[in-house]
C-alpha cells in the first residue's frame, strides 16, 4: 500500500470513500466489544482457582501456628512479607502487606501525606499551599485521578525509551520545593511497556530535591508480567537509594491483581524501615489487620519467587498470543501507511498507540459508534488532556481472541479513515 502522505488528492478521496463504505458496513454489524481496561480474562483467573480450595484447619494456621482467621499482624503474616519482599527486592521488615488493591494503598498514602505529612515534612501537605506532582506522560489515568481529586497540580514530564526525561525531572525537583513527588511505573509502564534504564533508576536515587519530603511513588504493578522469554531487567531502586541514603523517598507498591485475582488479590507496600514504622503507626488507627486468610492462601499457592515466575509463564501463555495477534494486525493494516506508531512491549498489559496529531478523539469516537469501547482518548494524560490528541491505550488481555481481532480490525479502519480525513483537511488548509 502507498503511504498516505504520498497519495495524490484524487487517491486520498477515493480511499476515503472506500473506507467510509466499509465503516458503514461495520456499523450495521451491531458489535458490542470492550477493549478499554486492562483486566485479566477468564482463562487467566482460572489458573489461580486452586487457591480457593484451601479450607482445612491447616490452611488457617501460619508457619508459627497462628490462626490467620483472627485479628492481629497489622503488617501482614511473616511468610507473605517474605514472599513479597523477594518480589520487590527488599527486606521483609521493609514490607507491609495490605488488602486487595495497591491503588487503595497509594490513595491511603496520599491521604496520610495530606493530613499528617511525612516525618521530614515541614507541615501536612494540605497546609503547604499549592503542591505539585510530576506525571510522566503518557501514564496511568488512575494515578492522575488521585492527584486531581486531592487538588494537587500535575506537571507533565515526557516519557523516553529509558523512562521519564530525567534532565527535566532533576531540574524541576531541584528548583521547586512545592514539587512533592513523582508517579512511576518503572517496569513495563502503563501504557507504553517501557522499563526504566539502570541510569534512570540511579538518577532517581541520587537526585537532589528541594522538598525534604519528596516521594517517588514506584508503582511496580507489572514487575512479574513478562510477555517474552527475555524479560526486561529493572535495577533495584531500594538498593541504589540506600547507597545514596535516600531510601526514605522510595514508596514501592505492587499487587497480585494480575497474578491471581484482579478483584481478590493481595497488595503490598515497601519502603525504608523508618517509613514502614511511620506508616504502621498511622495505620494502627485505621485497621486491626487485613485479610490474612487471603494472604496465607496466596503464600501457599504461589510458594516462592520461582513458583511465582512459573505461574506467570502460564499467564503469559494466555495473553502473549493476544498481543501478537493485535501487533501483527497493526503491522499488516497500518505498517506501510506512515500514519501511526505503536509500542511492542516485552511485558505489562498494554500497547500504546500514537495516531496522527488531532486524531485520537475521533478514532475512539468512531470505534464507539460502531460498538467497540476503547479507553477514552486523553485518559493517559493528567486532566484527560492529551495536548496532541494522538495517544490511545490498547488493552488486549480481556476479550477472547476472535473478538479482539474483530475490534482491532475496526480500530485500524477507524485509524485509516480518520487519518485520510485529516490529510485532506490539511491539504485544504494549505
Ligand atoms: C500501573 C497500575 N497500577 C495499579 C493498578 C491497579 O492495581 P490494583 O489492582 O492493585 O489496585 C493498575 C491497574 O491497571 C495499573 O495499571
Amino acid at each position: 500500500m502507498v503511504p498516505y502522505r504520498s497519495m495524490t488528492q484524487e487517491q486520498l478521496l477515493a480511499e476515503r470513500d472506500a473506507l467510509q463504505k466499509e465503516y458503514v458496513e461495520w456499523k450495521k454489524m451491531g458489535l458490542k466489544l470492550d477493549m478499554s481496561r486492562g483486566k485479566p480474562c477468564r482463562e487467566q483467573l482460572e489458573l489461580s482457582m486452586p487457591m480457593l480450595y484451601m479450607d482445612s484447619l491447616n490452611d488457617m494456621l501460619d508457619e508459627k501456628g497462628i490462626d490467620v482467621r483472627n485479628y492481629g499482624q497489622l503488617a501482614g503474616i511473616p511468610e507473605a512479607r517474605e514472599l513479597f519482599a523477594d518480589m520487590l527486592g527488599v527486606l521483609p521488615k521493609e514490607v507491609i502487606v495490605g488488602g486487595n488493591s495497591s491503588l487503595n494503598m497509594m490513595y491511603d498514602m496520599f491521604t496520610r501525606a495530606m493530613l499528617f505529612g511525612f516525618p521530614e515534612s515541614p507541615c501536612p501537605w494540605k497546609d503547604c499551599g499549592t503542591i505539585k506532582f510530576l506525571c510522566p506522560v503518557p501514564g496511568y489515568d488512575r494515578h492522575f485521578a488521585i492527584c486531581q481529586q486531592m487538588g494537587i497540580e500535575m506537571i507533565n514530564v515526557p516519557m523516553t525509551p529509558t523512562g521519564p526525561d530525567m534532565d527535566q525531572v532533576e531540574k524541576l525537583v531541584a528548583a521547586d520545593p512545592q514539587i512533592k513527588g513523582i508517579w512511576c511505573v518503572p517496569k513495563y509502564s502503563n501504557p507504553q511497556g517501557i522499563t526504566y534504564s539502570d541510569e534512570t533508576v540511579r538518577r532517581f536515587a541520587r537526585m537532589k530535591t528541594a522538598a525534604p519530603d519528596f516521594k517517588i511513588f514506584w508503582d511496580n504493578a507489572y514487575c512479574m508480567h513478562h510477555l517474552t522469554d527475555h524479560p526486561d531487567q529493572l535495577l533495584n531502586l531500594m538498593e541504589e537509594s540506600k547507597r545514596c541514603k535516600t531510601e526514605d523517598r522510595v514508596l514501592m507498591f505492587a499487587s497480585t491483581s494480575k497474578i491471581t485475582f484482579a478483584g481478590a488479590g493481595i497488595a503490598v507496600f515497601a519502603s525504608s524501615e523508618k517509613m514502614v514504622e511511620y506508616v504502621k503507626q498511622l495505620m494502627n488507627i485505621q485497621i486491626i489487620s487485613y485479610d490474612k486468610v487471603a494472604q496465607l492462601r496466596h503464600v501457599r499457592f504461589l510458594k516462592d519467587i520461582n513458583h511465582m515466575t512459573a505461574h506467570m509463564k502460564q499467564q503469559s501463555s494466555v495473553i502473549a498470543p493476544k498481543f501478537r495477534a493485535v501487533l501483527d494486525l497493526f503491522e499488516e493494516e497500518l505498517g506501510s501507511l506512515g500514519i501511526a506508531e505503536w509500542t511492542k512491549p516485552n511485558g505489562g498489559y498494554f500497547i500504546s498507540f500514537d495516531a496522527m496529531n488531532g486524531c485520537a478523539k475521533r478514532i475512539v469516537g468512531r470505534c464507539m459508534e460502531a460498538g467497540v469501547i476503547l479507553t477514552p482518548a486523553g485518559a493517559t494524560y493528567p486532566y484527560g488532556l492529551d495536548p496532541e490528541d494522538r495517544n490511545i491505550r490498547i488493552a488486549p488481555t480481556y476479550p477472547p481472541i476472535d473478538e479482539l481481532l474483530q475490534a482491532a480490525k475496526l480500530f485500524c479502519l477507524c485509524v485509516k479513515l480518520t487519518s485520510v480525513e485529516k490529510l485532506l483537511e490539511q491539504a485544504a488548509e494549505a
